[in-house]
């Protein structure tokens, strides 16, 4: 029988800012988190500021390891819209990928570097794209449809703009496809096919040709993205090995090499809750690049392109902050009937939906005395009317109390991205931790800020309830 403290050793990946005191307290980059939640309430999603740089370093060098030319990690800001992470990150360097006017904006909130920072997304409008020029940065073009645009939006800013173009890619290998993810098994290729992302070889070729005519428009090269479809490296070679593909056949045919070649985002982790197991069990981030290099070079290179000319970029979104956020919380009520037992928690499916909708299997532990011996179960559960299921199971000791803490790992993985709002519940605040030292990078939403946007209609308006939020 193990305790909480060796289960948790059992599941640490290397950046991972994680470690139990002698007095059983976990700590989050020397924080302690029963303190981190006295001092900042529950729940409470809390970053580790070293696993976000280490997290950014590794992934850079993996690449920068295999790939002759410079390389470009760019943080998708879709994973964490904290701008204090994204801060981090460009601290260190790191460029960026944003959709939309509220992304760009975020992501040069706290610093940015226009030449490695992309606009992607399809339908982008004027007001987009204008900004996106304003500022210097790529734009990714998912049509051919949109080259009109991004031609007026750049004579009406003044200004030329690099744009890349969006493949469509479907491997030939994907016939036969089984995701540890999500319910993909079997044919992958008409599912690929339909998807409304990127445009085929011979959409591909025309753009290029008509682009050789648009003053305005730097045409550096190509844009693709892979997704977290799978977490086996041979998927992510085939695919990049497709995309390769079919940049060497368009360069032949156009006679124009490209300069970019941004593979997009996807790059599991180790321990990858959405792999439904929270073992450290998936494939290291060298791994997945020596893989999709190999391919890549082996088919650009074959095309007689010179990959030490191309800069290579890559968009990982949950490789960078799937680990570094934890979610604190503390128990409740303890319910015991009908043979089970439940902890009742702050946290809840708002502020964790893959753990509930998508089945994901993250680390949960009780975050204070870790060295007692897990002896009992229980099920932690949020207090949404929605089941609402955090941990089932759970090896617990026996003797835990109301008020104690418990700490769901892996909660960068798009939890804030993705949260909801279901029974009103407010937000909760967001800390980042350097060195011990926990500073608040997003207050808790108020309940009245839920409802801010709301507008009773006058003809609705009760006149005997007297003054309340809604007569504002
Ligand atoms: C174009 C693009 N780039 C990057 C990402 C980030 O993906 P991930 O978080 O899986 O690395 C996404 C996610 O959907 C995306 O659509």
């Amino acid at each position: 029988m193990s305790t909480p403290a060796e289960s948790l050793q059992s599941v640490l990946t290397p950046s991972d800012q994680l470690a139990v005191t002698s007095d059983g307290d976990l700590t989050i980059e020397g924080a302690v988190a029963a303190d981190l939640i006295a001092r900042f309430g529950s729940p409470l999603f809390v970053f580790s500021e070293a696993t976000l740089r280490a997290n950014y370093r590794r992934a850079r060098d993996a690449f920068a390891a295999v790939w002759p030319g410079p390389v470009n990690v760019m943080f998708a800001i879709k994973c964490n819209p904290n701008m204090a992470v994204r801060a981090v990150l460009h601290d260190e360097g790191a460029g960026g990928d944003c959709f939309g006017i509220p992304e760009i904006e975020a992501t040069f909130a706290g610093g940015a570097d226009p030449d490695k920072i992309a606009l992607n997304g399809g339908n982008k409008t004027a007001e987009e794209l204008e900004r996106a020029i304003e500022l210097g940065i790529t734009i990714n073009m998912d049509a051919a449809e949109e080259i009109d645009d991004v031609v007026a939006a750049a004579r009406k800013v003044g200004k030329s703009v690099r744009v890349n173009i969006r493949l469509k890619v479907v491997p030939p290998e994907f016939e036969h496809f089984v995701s540890d993810a999500y319910l993909i098994d079997g044919d992958f290729r008409p599912t690929l096919q339909r998807w409304k992302w990127g445009v085929t070889q011979e959409t591909a070729i025309a753009m290029v040709e008509r682009l050789k005519g648009e003053p305005d428009l730097d045409w550096t090269g190509w844009h693709t993205h892979y997704g977290r479809m799978s977490a086996r490296a041979e998927d992510y070679r085939a695919f990049q090995g497709e995309c390769a593909r079919m940049i060497g056949a368009v360069a032949t045919a156009t006679g124009v090499a490209p300069r970019v070649i941004d593979m997009g985002g996807g790059w599991a982790r180790e321990r990858d809750p959405e792999s439904r197991s929270a073992d450290a069990k998936g494939p290291p981030i060298e791994k997945q690049a020596q893989a999709v290099v190999g391919a890549l070079r082996h088919h650009l290179e074959g095309a007689g392109l010179d990959t030490s000319k191309i800069a290579l970029w890559a968009e990982p979104g949950r490789y960078i902050a799937g680990n570094a956020a934890v979610m604190l919380t503390s128990i409740g009520t303890i319910k015991s009937d009908a043979g089970y037992v439940w902890f009742n928690v702050e946290a809840s499916e708002n502020n964790l939906p893959a753990i509930c909708k998508e089945g994901s299997a993250n680390h949960v532990t009780v975050a204070s005395g870790m060295h007692r011996k897990a002896d009992a179960q229980a099920d932690i559960v949020g207090p949404i009317c929605i089941p609402s299921v955090l941990a089932e199971g759970l090896m617990v000791p026996a003797d835990v109390v109301t008020g104690e803490p418990v700490a769901i790992l892996d909660a960068g993985f798009y939890a804030e991205a993705e949260a909801s709002l279901i029974n009103s519940v407010p937000l909760p605040a967001t800390v980042l931790v350097a060195d011990g030292e926990a500073e608040l990078i997003k207050r808790a939403q108020t309940w009245q800020e839920v409802f801010a946007t709301q507008i009773i209609p006058d003809r609705l308006r009760r006149q005997d309830l007297g003054d309340n939020l809604w007569r504002g």
